[in-house]
């Protein structure tokens, strides 16, 4: 039997795209409320509507544009964003969690709203309502015998912070942060075993993740908000462990696949340093406690000091986490400058990045490469070089699904897509041996996309009656994947076919 007993298997979704509610039990604004929708097919990005500082206003288009400094993202009050009902969980909880025990899940990731528990992100006492509704979820999780995956921070920087304060830029921001940790660990203690620290750390230093102004022409402001991150996260770790040591509390990686481009030794070690970069520095920082050398070097040489507080070195190397989650659901080639310059017209899209095209790859209609594969080396490359426990929380195919007249609606091209991973999973632990405890698919309830903001791109196993527009009673409906799913979850991963 591949899958050890006690695979966690799941379901995954994010607060400010799946809870809706965004004002409702004392909820503050998050900047993922200033966020309209867009469309991901034929180009069209979301944006913000921004107050400058001279009181005109500014549309920035691209969830991860450059905002100004000193200017205010706001509420349009004419304008339609999608997080603010999303798929509304905060008022189907109770039928959700009994359709995912139904499906079989023994685990479900949610992420806490910051602003749920901290409506501006840095009061001094929480919001009891907020704490309450979270202690439902997980006592009904309780009931059913699923164990919660909770993130502590997904894409929801209180926009208080972000409009006032530079988000992570500021280590006002690092202390609201450590607050609003203490007060998970706290208050959900016994209820939650296992943890995510911050998602997708490794995209995280703009505006739309994390408040940060001038993230592109101010490198300062990018690198200082990466340090700021990774001493949120590791205080977490410290305080998740001090409060409950038997928490089990993870990192959380957008763990892009990458392949030299070509056999050309500089295709090569273009992607020995883009893939640093992208993902594997946030994995050194977060598993041995400190900036890798080729960190330390790029800093120097660009410049940047980064202003550190007393402690933060020796919380970094307490901070190390007890396991390694990632996001997966693509690859891409990379190569040197002159390989892109000559194949500048031949790029794709993928998970928050716009990569080469690989040949060898078909992709989603949105443009993203699927390899299957690429997961199974993923696996074997993270387990080569930190040896700890492994969860995939994010893995999943964004799809334009039809409800047929009889209501069914037969995603095949996701079973396709769920088998095929799978398969690549069963790989990993039974030929190569790598330590996977869990899978959570992303958005296995359909809900609002982070990239376009768009809700027809669907992940889904459960159909959420609600379009782009905001038009749907929200009713849930199962898919034909739900039942497939069903079948691997209740078999362990035995029958996959
Ligand atoms: C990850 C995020 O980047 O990918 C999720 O953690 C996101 O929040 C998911 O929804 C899929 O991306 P998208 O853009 O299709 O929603």
């Amino acid at each position: 039997m591949p899958f050890p007993k006690g695979f966690l298997w799941g379901g995954a979704t994010a607060a400010n795209q799946y809870e809706g509610g965004y004002l409702s039990g004392g909820k503050g604004l998050a900047v993922a409320d200033t966020l309209t929708g867009g469309d991901g097919i034929h180009g069209i990005p979301r944006k913000f509507i921004v107050e400058m500082p001279d009181g005109s206003r500014k549309e920035i288009f691209g969830s991860h544009a450059e905002v100004p400094g000193g200017a205010k993202a706001i509420v349009d009050p004419d304008t339609y964003y999608p997080s603010h009902v999303a798929t509304d969980f905060y008022h189907h909880w109770k039928e959700d969690i009994a359709l995912f025990a139904e499906m079989g899940m023994k685990c479900f990731r949610l992420s806490i709203n910051w602003t749920r528990i901290y409506p501006n992100g840095d009061d001094e006492t929480p919001n009891e309502e907020g704490i309450q509704f979270y202690i439902n979820i997980f006592k009904e999780c309780q009931k059913y015998g699923i164990e919660p995956l909770v993130t502590i921070y997904h894409f929801d920087c209180p926009l208080h912070l972000a409009n006032e304060y530079d988000g992570m830029v500021s280590r006002h921001t690092v202390d609201a942060f450590t607050r609003y940790a203490r007060t998970c660990f706290e208050r959900f203690k016994g209820l939650v075993h296992y943890w995510l620290t911050i998602n997708e750390i490794n995209i995280n230093t703009n505006f739309m993740m994390n408040g940060v102004h001038d993230h592109i022409s101010n490198q300062q402001n990018a690198e200082q908000a990466r340090w700021n991150l990774f001493i949120c996260s590791a205080r977490a770790v410290v305080i998740g462990h001090e409060v409950d040591p038997t928490n089990k509390i993870g990192l959380m990686i957008a763990q892009m696949g990458s392949y030299p481009y070509s056999c050309n030794p500089e295709d090569v070690m273009a992607e020995v340093e883009g893939a640093r970069d992208l993902k594997w520095l946030y994995g050194d920082v977060q598993c041995r406690g400190y900036y890798p050398s080729y960190k330390v070097k790029q800093l120097e040489r660009d410049g940047i000091v980064i202003k550190k507080e007393e402690g933060d070195d020796e919380v970094l190397k307490e901070g190390v986490v007890d396991f390694y989650s990632f996001s997966y659901y693509n690859s891409f080639p990379m190569a040197c400058k002159e390989t892109l310059d000559r194949e500048v017209g031949n790029m794709t899209d993928g998970n928050q990045m716009r990569g080469l095209k690989n040949p060898y790859l078909k992709a989603s209609e949105w443009g993203w490469p699927i390899d299957p594969t690429g997961l199974r080396i993923t696996l074997n490359q993270i387990w080569d070089r930190y040896q700890l426990p492994m969860i995939i929380v994010e893995n999943g195919l964004g799809a334009l699904d039809t409800v047929e007249e009889d209501g069914s609606i037969n995603d095949d091209y996701r079973i396709d897509y769920m088998r095929t991973h799978i398969k690549a999973m069963k790989q990993a632990i039974e030929i190569d041996g790598v330590d996977l405890f869990g899978y959570t698919p992303w958005g296995h309830i359909d809900l609002v996309s982070a990239g376009t903001g768009e809700m027809r791109k669907r992940y889904g196993f459960i159909y959420v009656n609600m379009d782009d527009d905001g038009n749907g009673d929200l009713s849930r409906s199962k898919k034909k994947s739900f039942y497939y799913m069903k079948k691997v979850y209740e078999s362990n991963g035995e029958d996959i076919e």
